[in-house]
C-alpha cells in the first residue's frame, strides 16, 4: 500500500451500465457559420470553433431540414471530399485525426444529385453533347483515323474501345470544330479525365472545341450539401460557401491541469448553449469518446469526474458509486480518475496533482 506503481485499479463501463444509472446520450448537433469561406477554409473554422465539418456520421441527414429552414440557408459545405490519394473515390473527412479522409467509397451513394461523380471518360450522346461516364460502361464506338470518323456498332467499355480503335490503326474520335456533323449516335470519344484531373482528347489530333452537356462535366474537389434537393454536389473546392460544421457536448481541453484545476475549469466555462462540467464516468457513447480523444487530446490519459473521496469513489455529478465493485484501498495517492486514449474501456485511478489534459462536458442546454 502507499506504493505509486501498485497495480492499477480498473473498472469496466458494463458494470456501471448495469447499475442501471442515468445515461449521457451525445447529441451531434450542426452548426453553419454567417460567414462564406472555401472548402480548406471552413475544415478548419468547424475544428477551431467545433469539431469538424459534418458528415452523415455525425449528423443526421433527416435532422438537417428544419434547421436549414429555421436559419434560411440554402447551400454549405459537408466534410466530403475527393480521395487525394485516388481520385475516383469520395470519404468523409477523417474526424479522428483532423486530417484528410476516411471509411468508404462514398462515389456511389444515391445522396448524389448528379449520379456519374466518378466518371472519367465520355460519351457523344443522343443529345449531341458530352456526358462524363463510367469508363467501364458499355458504348457503341467512334473511331478516328486521321479525318475519317468511323462508327461502330459494337459494345464495349471506354478502354475496350480505345483498344479497338488502335488495333484498327485510329484511335477514339477527336471532335473538333469542323467534324462534329459526322457524330450522330451516342457513343464513346477519345475524352477522358487525365490523371482525374484535366480532361483530354486521346491521339494526336488536339482541339479545344467543347460541347459539354448542362453540369457536366463532374470534376470538383469538394462536397455540397443542398438542403432543398437534400442532395451532394461537387463543387470547386475554391468556391465560398458556409460551412456546416458539427459540435457535441464534449470539449477536449488540451490544457495540462491537476484534477482539481480541471474541475473550476470546466465549471466556469460557459457558452451559449451548454453549462459544463468535468465529463461524468455516466457517459455513454464510448466509441464517440474514444475517437475525440484520441484525436485531440496531447497526454495518453485525460480526468474525467471520478474522485476518491473520504475512501469512497465519487462522480463529480454526486452520486455515489457501488463501492463493492471497486477495491476499498487503491494506492495512497491515485484518488482521482482518468481515461486513457488508448483505453476508453476502463478508468484508471491517479495521483489528483499530475496534470494532463481532460474533457468538460455540456451538462444543461441553456435553449431548453
Ligand atoms: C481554339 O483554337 C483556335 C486556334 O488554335 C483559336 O483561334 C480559338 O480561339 C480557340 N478557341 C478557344 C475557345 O480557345
Ligand atoms: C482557401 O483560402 C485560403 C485562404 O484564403 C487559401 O490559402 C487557399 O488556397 C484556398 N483554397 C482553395 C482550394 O481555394
Ligand atoms: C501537456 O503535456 C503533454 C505531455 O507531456 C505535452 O505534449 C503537451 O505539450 C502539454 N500541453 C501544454 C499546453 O502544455
Ligand atoms: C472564469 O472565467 C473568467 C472569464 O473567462 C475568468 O476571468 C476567471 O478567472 C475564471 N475563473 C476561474 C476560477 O478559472
Amino acid at each position: 500500500m502507499g506504493n505509486k506503481s501498485s497495480p492499477e485499479l480498473t473498472l469496466s463501463f458494463l458494470l456501471i451500465t448495469a447499475l442501471c444509472l442515468e445515461a449521457v446520450h451525445i447529441k451531434s448537433r450542426p452548426y453553419k457559420s454567417m460567414d462564406k469561406m472555401n472548402w480548406t477554409e471552413a475544415r478548419l473554422y468547424c475544428q477551431s470553433h467545433y469539431v469538424d465539418l459534418a458528415t452523415w456520421n455525425t449528423v443526421k441527414k433527416g435532422a438537417l431540414a428544419e434547421y436549414f429552414t429555421e436559419h434560411g440557408i440554402n447551400q454549405v459545405w459537408i466534410g466530403l471530399h475527393r480521395d487525394p490519394e485516388k481520385d475516383s473515390v469520395w470519404k468523409w473527412i477523417n474526424i479522428k485525426t483532423g486530417e484528410g479522409v476516411s471509411g468508404d467509397d462514398l462515389s456511389h451513394s444515391s445522396d448524389w444529385a448528379d449520379k456519374h461523380p466518378k466518371s472519367h471518360c465520355a460519351v457523344i450522346g443522343d443529345d449531341q453533347m458530352w456526358h462524363s461516364t463510367h469508363c467501364s460502361k458499355r458504348n457503341y464506338v467512334y473511331c478516328s483515323e486521321g479525318d475519317h470518323i468511323s462508327y461502330h456498332k459494337i459494345d464495349l467499355t471506354w478502354y475496350g474501345a480505345s483498344q479497338y480503335c488502335q488495333d484498327m490503326n485510329g484511335n477514339l474520335a477527336t471532335i473538333t470544330k469542323t467534324n462534329t456533323n459526322y457524330f450522330e449516335s451516342s457513343g464513346w470519344i477519345g475524352l477522358y479525365r487525365q490523371a482525374g484531373h484535366t480532361w483530354s482528347w486521346i491521339g494526336d489530333l488536339s482541339s479545344n472545341y467543347s460541347d459539354w452537356a448542362p453540369g457536366e462535366p463532374v470534376t470538383e474537389d469538394c462536397g455540397l450539401f443542398d438542403p432543398v434537393t437534400e442532395e451532394w454536389y461537387s463543387k470547386a473546392c475554391s468556391e465560398e460557401l458556409h460551412p456546416l460544421c458539427f459540435k457535441d457536448k464534449l470539449v477536449v481541453v488540451n490544457e495540462n491541469k491537476t484534477w482539481e484545476e480541471a474541475l473550476s475549469y470546466c465549471r466556469n466555462m460557459t457558452t451559449s448553449d451548454f453549462n459544463y462540467d468535468i465529463l461524468s464516468p455516466h457517459y455513454s457513447d464510448y466509441s464517440y469518446l474514444r475517437e475525440r480523444i484520441y484525436s485531440r487530446a496531447t497526454t495518453d490519459e485525460v480526468w474525467i469526474g471520478l474522485r476518491l473521496l473520504g475512501g469512497e469513489w465519487w462522480l463529480v455529478s454526486g452520486e455515489e458509486l457501488n463501492q463493492e465493485m471497486l477495491p476499498e484501498c487503491p494506492s495512497q495517492w491515485n484518488h482521482c480518475g482518468t481515461l486513457s486514449k488508448h483505453d476508453t474501456n476502463n478508468w484508471i485511478p491517479r495521483d489528483c496533482s499530475e496534470r494532463r489534459n481532460f474533457i468538460c462536458y455540456g451538462e444543461r442546454e441553456k435553449r431548453e
